[in-house]
């Protein structure tokens, strides 16, 4: 009865097939315990039945019995002592043993064997002695394919073990401490494959006080040599001469090698393949005594003189001599160690001018008018070595150069002209205490300069008066230019007026309040930085040149932060060119800007701060119209009531006005000579008929002598008598009245 479930038997084979798969997978990718020492961890090498076990850090005080599979090996970090005979025996198909780590005080010439296919031994911090008793006659006796060994940081003296069958070995790692002169004997004759040599004073042991030309006698084939941090104190001529296959050489962090050695280096490595020349000097105040460091300098200037007029043979492409190794306590510790030398304690200030008066600097001049240079140089670096000096008139010799780096030393005037470096594409003299360039120093050899930095300078006190712009005037080329942290307070408007290439420009940390350069002609400007000057608003011209270039260039982007922006009725339409132009701005959101009522409003959003402003620019407006208009109110109504209130008199002065200037008789006659017959006419109530004819007319007629009418006595018509009066009457009464 063929009654089996179909789907269930599927179901199964799925699930079988499926964990399976896992199974496979889990035993190729993941770490599991080894079965030959459970605290050790195993796993495959893909593609084959061989082992990867590490055993580091587990306490083991001897090395396990180990099954033949195993490819790579860590025993690192453990307590073993000492390595049993024979006990890699059957591992012929290691490659990778890590010992490091370890207490292991002896290698015997049966410790390795079996290992004839290692291809890299690591026994670094162990307690080998690099004496006879440590190494066994040829411990390395079965490592014939052994290309890397590493043995640092186990002794320090100058015994090398027997090393004769390795004759496969490329790099060897090893400790060398020797007070005197330092030679790898012939021990190394037989390492023909041997290229690198690691002496490495920062991985091991390394004092190598004195080198010379026997020191690399028997190694002419090195191309790798690492000599840093090794307490070199001289280098004498000759030592590099036979290392015609040199690529790299690191000398650095020998902080007592000084400066003048470079001379011996360099003219030693004039034959050789050498592309890469590490030298880090460090004569510099903070790492040296104070008497001892400025001799130091003079003396490093000196000797730079000295070496360099042979320079240009040398083939190297790139230079450092520069003190641009940061961590301090690298140092510290062992400069002190470097003997004190009697020469150098006096100090010779004429040495610390880089040319003037420089005996070198006379024999130059003599020689040639041109600066030699290695023919192949592209980079140097001059970086940090307190060099103070003029930079003089100064022509180089043919030369490749494209990348050269002053910075950081104190050449404070620039006169140059410096020419013949038409390749040159970047110039960094940057922090320079430079206060003072000529107008000839940049002259038309700088024509292919990409990139200029001079920040951190003192070129706010030169370039406000460079105001035809000849200082800048032959470096149409450049790209960007670094003139932060200079102190500038103001840039002429002429100051870049060649720099039509310009795209990135940096103004920042300066005490610039506006910008009132040209820049309209900078079409591929992308970047103008301004940021931390004191600038509170731009003026009209700085908004239209900024927008002649936006309006083509989308990508112009300009950087106000930092400043003292601010946003009140004056600085109105600076707010509203925020908003509408098409300039961009670096960080928009972060800018702080100073509104009238002393607070700070953020630019998240420029229109609503443009609003904002403008409604109280506005209702500041609606005030001032408003109190107008109530004051002349006031003053109008108050003057209605005045004139309503005098309306009777004012309109009796219109009327004797009016009749004062129309009456053509007034007009004529101010003075009226005219004969009159009475003086007053006296109008009086019938009861006062007393007073008048007797007292008043007795006062005024008899002793006054004025001539009264009254109408009593002279109204009577029997005294007509005077030529007036015998007109007719009406005419005098007229008069009387008017
Ligand atoms: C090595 O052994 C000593 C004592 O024998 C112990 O103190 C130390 O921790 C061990 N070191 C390691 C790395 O296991
Ligand atoms: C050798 O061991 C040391 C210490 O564990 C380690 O720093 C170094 O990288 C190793 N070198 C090689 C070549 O494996
Ligand atoms: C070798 O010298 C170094 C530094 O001077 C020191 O740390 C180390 O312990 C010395 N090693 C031996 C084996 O003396
Ligand atoms: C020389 O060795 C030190 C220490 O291992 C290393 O930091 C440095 O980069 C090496 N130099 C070169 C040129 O490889
Ligand atoms: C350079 O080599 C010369 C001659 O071999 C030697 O007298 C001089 O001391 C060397 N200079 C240094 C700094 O080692
Ligand atoms: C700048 O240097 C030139 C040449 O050394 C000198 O003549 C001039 O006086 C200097 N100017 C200032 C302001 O120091
Ligand atoms: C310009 O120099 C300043 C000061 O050293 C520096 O902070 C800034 O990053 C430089 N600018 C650019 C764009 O590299
Ligand atoms: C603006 O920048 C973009 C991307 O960085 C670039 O492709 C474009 O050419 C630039 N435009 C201008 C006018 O420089």
């Amino acid at each position: 009865m063929w009654n089996i479930n179909l789907p269930y038997i599927l179901v199964t084979a799925f699930v079988l097939l499926i964990s399976c798969k896992h199974a496979i997978l889990y035993e190729i990718k993941e770490w599991k315990a080894c079965h030959f020492a459970s605290s050790c961890r195993c796993k495959n090498v893909p593609g084959s039945g061989n082992l990867i076990a590490d055993c580091s850090g587990k306490d083991l005080l001897r090395i396990p019995r180990l099954p033949n599979n195993i490819q790579e090996l860590s025993l690192r970090n453990n307590n073993i002592s000492t390595i049993e005979d024979g006990i890699f025996k059957g591992n012929s198909l290691m490659t990778t043993l890590d010992l490091s780590l370890n207490r292991i005080s002896q290698l015997r010439k049966n410790s390795f064997k079996g290992l004839t296919n290692l291809l890299s031994l690591n026994l670094s911090n162990n307690d080998l002695k690099y004496e006879h008793k440590s190494f066994e006659y040829s411990a390395f006796h079965f490592l014939e394919n052994l290309k890397k060994l590493n043995l640092k940081r186990n002794a320090n003296t100058s015994f090398v073990p027997d090393l004769w069958k390795l004759r496969s070995l490329e790099l060897l790692s090893i400790d060398y401490v020797a007070d005197k002169i330092a030679i790898l004997d012939e021990k190394f004759s037989n390492l023909k494959k041997l290229t690198g040599i690691d002496l490495s004073g920062i991985t091991g042991n390394c004092k190598m006080t004195i080198l010379t030309e026997k020191t690399f006698l028997f190694l002419p084939q090195i191309t790798h040599l690492n000599l840093s941090k090794c307490k070199i104190q001289h280098i004498f001529k000759g030592t590099f001469e036979i290392l015609r296959n040199i690529f790299e050489l690191d000398v650095s962090l020998n902080t007592c090698l000084r400066f003048e050695t470079l001379e011996n280096i360099t003219t030693d490595l004039q034959h050789s393949a050498v592309k890469i020349l590490k030298r880090i000097e460090s004569g510099t105040v903070q790492y040296l005594p104070q008497s001892l460091t400025s001799a130091d300098v003079g003396d490093n200037i000196f000797s730079f003189g000295e070496y360099v007029l042979e320079l240009n043979i040398l083939p190297i492409t790139s230079l450092e001599i520069s003190d641009n190794f940061s961590p301090h306590d690298v140092f510290d510790s062992y400069v002190k160690e470097c003997p004190l030398r009697e020469e150098t304690v006096t100090i010779n200030s004429i040495n610390n001018f880089f040319f003037d008066e420089l005996p070198f600097f006379e024999k130059w001049k003599k020689k040639s008018a041109f600066f030699p240079v290695p023919e192949k140089l592209k980079k140097v670096l001059f970086k940090s070595n307190y060099l103070k000096a003029e930079i003089p008139k100064l022509g180089f010799l043919a030369n490749e150069l494209r990348y050269l780096s002053l910075s950081d030393n104190v050449l404070h005037t620039w006169t140059g002209p410096v020419t013949n470096i038409k390749k040159l594409t970047d110039l960094d003299l940057s922090a320079n205490f430079c206060s003072n360039i000529s107008k000839k120093f940049f002259n038309p050899d700088f024509t292919n300069l990409r990139c200029l930095l001079l920040q951190n300078n003192l070129l706010g006190l030169v370039l406000p008066t460079d105001v035809d712009g000849e200082i800048f005037q032959n470096l149409y080329n450049v790209e960007y230019i670094n003139l932060s942290k200079n102190k500038i307070a103001n840039i002429p408007n002429l100051l870049f007026k060649e720099q039509q290439n310009l795209e990135r420009l940096d103004l920042s940390e300066n005490m610039i309040d506006d910008i009132n350069f040209k820049i309209s002609h900078m079409r591929k400007l992308i970047f103008l930085n301004v940021r931390n000057n004191r600038i509170s608003t731009l003026s009209q011209y700085a908004m239209n040149e900024l927008d002649s270039i936006a309006k083509d260039n989308k990508n112009l982007t300009i950087d106000l932060s930092g400043n003292n922006l601010v946003c009140n009725c004056d600085s109105l339409s600076f707010v509203k060119w925020i908003v509408n132009t098409p300039t961009n701005f670096h960080r928009l959101e972060k800018y702080e800007c100073k509104t009238s009522k002393n607070s700070i409003s953020l630019f998240r959003n420029p229109r609503e701060v443009y609003e904002t402003i403008q409604k109280e620019c506005m209702s500041y407006e609606g005030l001032i119209i408003g109190v107008t208009t109530g004051i002349l109110m006031f003053i109008f109504i108050l003057c209605g009531g005045i004139v309503y209130r005098y309306r009777w008199k004012l309109r009796y002065l219109y009327y004797m006005v009016k009749v004062k200037w129309h009456d053509p008789e007034h007009k004529s006659n101010n003075k009226d000579e005219r004969l009159y017959m009475y003086d007053a006419f006296v109008s009086y109530a019938n009861e006062d008929d007393t007073f008048v004819h007797h007292k008043l007319l007795n006062n005024l007629e008899r002793n006054g002598g004025i001539q009264l009418c009254l109408h009593r006595r002279n109204f009577l018509p029997h005294n007509v008598t005077s030529p007036l009066i015998s007109h007719p009457q009406f005419i005098t009464a007229g008069k009387l009245l008017s």
